[in-house]
């Protein structure tokens, strides 16, 4: 079982969209799926209902992490997805644990995931931007962390911010988790300013940097808007799903799951 956490210090940057996106391509490809919605924006989960329909769970996710194990908090939406919806009370999650030790504090989600994890072969946590207590136990129980970068020059500057965060808490907790790779994410092909910007990450960050890329695609606002579907005869719908396929293949073949 691995444990997959897309993560910028940067909103906005797709995040959650990879997060949902791969849950779907994961589990439709036979894989044991679990997504993990960390964020008190509960975007994911919105995203999932909109194909799903309402998602109600027997115990809150901030409820199933105080009593240590996730199980009355998990959702089946389908043969091979699993979800743990998330809620707005999650906000206050991080204020109840400052009595906490502070490594045991970062080992919360970590701990909890490995009692369910013999069911999964893959472990999906969406996260909020920024750096907080969600985020320190994402990345806690992380084996793989991707980074979605904008090709913007603020996309740049969150990128350098990002590794800083991921590099400090591998040196500061000694975590061994590996960042697979930076997926950059463009408006369009003709646009020239992303066109610079991603020929410099690329310049400077060499194979770290995904050979697939991610563009802008109306078919993705209207999904988190109506629902997934896989429609063979939309062409919309099969080129936005190849879109993500490729960075997914790609994903997969960096952590060595796949040829
Ligand atoms: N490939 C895409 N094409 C078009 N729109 C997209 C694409 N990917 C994401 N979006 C849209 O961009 C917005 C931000 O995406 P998303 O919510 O995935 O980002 P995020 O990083 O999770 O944000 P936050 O930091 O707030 O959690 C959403 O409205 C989403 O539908
Ligand atoms: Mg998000």
């Amino acid at each position: 079982m691995s444990t997959l956490v897309f993560y910028n210090y940067k909103g906005g940057v797709g995040k959650t969209t990879m997060s949902v996106l791969a849950a779907d391509h994961l589990s439709r490809s036979g894989k044991r799926t679990l997504l993990i919605d960390f964020d008190p924006q509960r975007n994911a989960t919105q995203f999932l209902e909109a194909s799903y329909g309402e998602i109600k769970t027997r115990q809150s996710v901030e409820e199933a992490l105080k009593k240590n194990s996730l199980d009355k908090s998990i959702v089946k939406l389908d043969n091979k997805l699993d979800v743990i919806p998330g809620s707005w009370k999650l906000s206050l999650w991080p204020s109840s644990l400052e009595k906490v030790p502070q490594m045991s504090r970062h080992t919360i989600l970590k701990q909890a995931i490995s009692r369910v994890k013999s069911n999964y072969d893959y472990v999906i946590v969406d996260v909020p931007p920024t750096t907080s207590e969600f985020t320190h136990n994402a990345v806690f129980a992380a084996d793989y962390v991707v980074i979605p970068v904008p090709a913007q020059r603020s996309g740049y500057n969150a990128l350098k911010d990002s590794i800083n965060y991921l590099t400090g808490l591998k040196k500061d907790f000694g975590l061994t988790f590996k960042v697979s790779g930076f997926v950059l994410y463009l408006v369009a092909k003709s646009n020239r300013t992303n066109q610079t910007i991603a020929k410099e990450l690329r310049d400077n960050f060499g194979k770290s940097v995904f050979s697939n890329e991610i563009y802008n695609r109306d078919r993705v606002t209207r999904w988190s808007d109506k629902g997934i579907t896989h429609k063979k005869t939309d062409t919309h719908d099969k080129k936005t799903h190849e879109m993500y396929s490729l960075v997914f293949h790609e994903m997969l073949y960096r952590m060595g799951d796949e040829d």
